[in-house]
């Protein structure tokens, strides 16, 4: 049946728009908390079950059903299905829970649909954004000099860097202006190094870049999987004598799996010593600068660009992502006029055109989960919220350590744990798919050729004892 307010198309300042509004939001809140009776983070249902109930539903029927139809089928067959994000049986990968307010700002963003290209699509949150830039900019260690931009995650933040990157290198070492003419014929030379355990966005990225992925040297890591500066030393330097043109290398700031830690502090040795740019992909370690344990990213600044994730220890929902440049003005890279959008004329005068720091043109405002989230929170919020996540990785590798079932191999030093059960790989997969079964959801990965597990301790609700708890049951695989 359709209900009176089915008519109603936008917010405005109508009472009757309001009043759908306030409706559709409401009862859309209401679902969720409905949807919730117990702790798991999944129902458990199959992947076949599940699409067979997606499979049956009405799509795009010729008639509305209208709010209360609809609604009830998201009631009925979507939400008891979601994955929950919030449930401290869900930790397989960098995959966050979302703060109340964050999801709060979720709204206020799709209800305004602000978009950051230029200003007069978001006179507020482009000021807002440009302030969030500049405070971040301070509390990762840069100077005046340094610009950056929001983007949709860290896979763009990296990609971005890398362009950048590319373009500044080639300009300063051969005065070549890559924007103009594209790759010079000696490209296939460039070499860009990364830990044999970086994010793949590198891979993905080089060959975006028109660099091929065989640019891409993977340099191998130590017992605690951060890179071995050393090895990495002798790679480049071969390279070097073999006519290559190391032009970039990377630090990870906690690897995916392993949340390991590169030294920023060697790898700018490095990079200073071949003339290299160093970029920080801290997507995942970046939070760990509001935590007690900020001294392990203290060297961050270090770099000449920083990705920094706020979808992940920060507990932002998706997507929020920032790169920060050291000499902001490698964001030229990006800049572009275009009649419509961006005029010069405009720009002279104060407005502030966000499109030419960024590969994306419509962008949301992703700024505005952090304004809120760091605002009501504070440091001391935020420090309560990292320091749990980081201790409960340690307490749980401890455990794990003196346990004669498991194996534990990498101390943590953010908040993932990679472990397995002895009694080799077949184990360990059965019992991951055992849990996923109760809706308790772990992490799958490969170390040195075996199958391990791995929890990726997001949640600030987790408690010793439920990883007590987790371990006992875990074992009884
Ligand atoms: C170290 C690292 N860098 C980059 C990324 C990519 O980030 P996003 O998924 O936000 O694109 C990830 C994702 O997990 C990551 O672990």
């Amino acid at each position: 049946m359709r209900s009176e307010t089915d008519d109603v198309l936008l917010l405005s300042s109508g009472e009757r728009e309001k009043e759908a509004f306030l409706k559709a939001v409401g009862e859309a809140a209401r679902a969720i908390v409905d949807s919730v009776n117990d702790d798991k983070a999944y129902s458990g249902i199959d992947p076949y079950d599940l699409r067979a109930i997606i499979g049956k539903l009405s799509f795009l029927p010729e008639k509305g059903d209208g709010w209360d139809v609809m609604m009830e089928s998201v009631r009925e067959n979507i939400l008891p299905h979601m994955l929950r994000t919030w449930s401290t049986s869900y930790m397989p990968h960098l995959h966050s829970p979302a703060l109340i307010e964050a999801i709060a700002a979720e709204v206020i963003i799709a209800a305004f649909n602000s978009s950051m290209d230029s200003w007069d699509q978001g006179p507020a949150a482009t000021e807002i954004e440009v302030k969030a830039v500049r405070e971040l900019i301070s509390l990762y260690g840069y100077g005046k000099d340094a610009d950056g931009t929001f983007t949709s995650g860290g896979s763009q933040s990296n990609i971005s860097a890398l362009i950048a990157h590319r373009d500044r290198y080639l300009e300063k070492e051969f005065g070549w202006d890559t924007k103009k003419k594209g790759l010079p014929s000696s490209y296939d030379r460039l070499r860009l190094y990364v830990s044999e355990i970086s994010h793949f966005s590198f891979d993905k990225g080089a060959h975006m870049a028109g660099l091929g992925y065989d640019v891409v040297v993977k340099l191998p890591v130590d017992d605690r999987c951060r890179i071995d500066t050393e090895k990495a030393r002798s790679i480049i330097e071969k390279d070097r004598e073999n006519g290559l043109i190391p032009f970039m290398i990377v630090a990870t700031i906690g690897t995916t799996d392993f949340g390991s830690i590169d030294s920023v502090k060697k790898l700018r040795e490095i990079a200073d010593e071949y003339g290299m740019l160093l970029h920080a992909d801290a997507a995942y370690g970046s939070g760990a600068i509001l935590s007690s344990y900020s001294d392990r990213v203290s060297d961050l600044c270090l770099a000449d660009s920083i990705t920094i994730d706020f979808h992940k220890m920060f507990l932002l929902p998706i997507s929020a992502s920032v790169l920060l440049m050291k000499d902001g003005t490698e964001l030229d890279a990006f800049q572009l006029h275009a009649d419509y959008l961006n005029r010069e004329e405009d720009e002279e005068d104060g407005y502030i055109n966000l499109v030419g720091k960024s590969m994306q043109t419509t962008r949301r405002f992703d700024a505005l989960k952090v304004y809120m989230a760091f605002r009501m929170r504070g440091r001391d919020g935020f420090r309560k919220i990292l320091d749990t996540m980081i201790e409960n990785a340690a307490y749980f590798h401890s455990r794990l350590e003196a346990d004669n079932d498991f194996i534990s191999p990498v101390a943590p030093e953010l908040s993932s744990v990679v472990f397995a059960l002895k009694g080799g790989d077949e184990r360990n997969r059965k019992a991951r798919r055992a849990l996923m079964k109760e809706g308790i959801i772990i992490g799958q990965t490969v170390y040195k050729g075996d199958v391990m597990l791995k929890f990726t301790l997001l949640n600030p609700l987790l408690t010793k004892d439920h990883i007590d708890r987790l371990i006992d049951r875990i074992r009884s695989c």
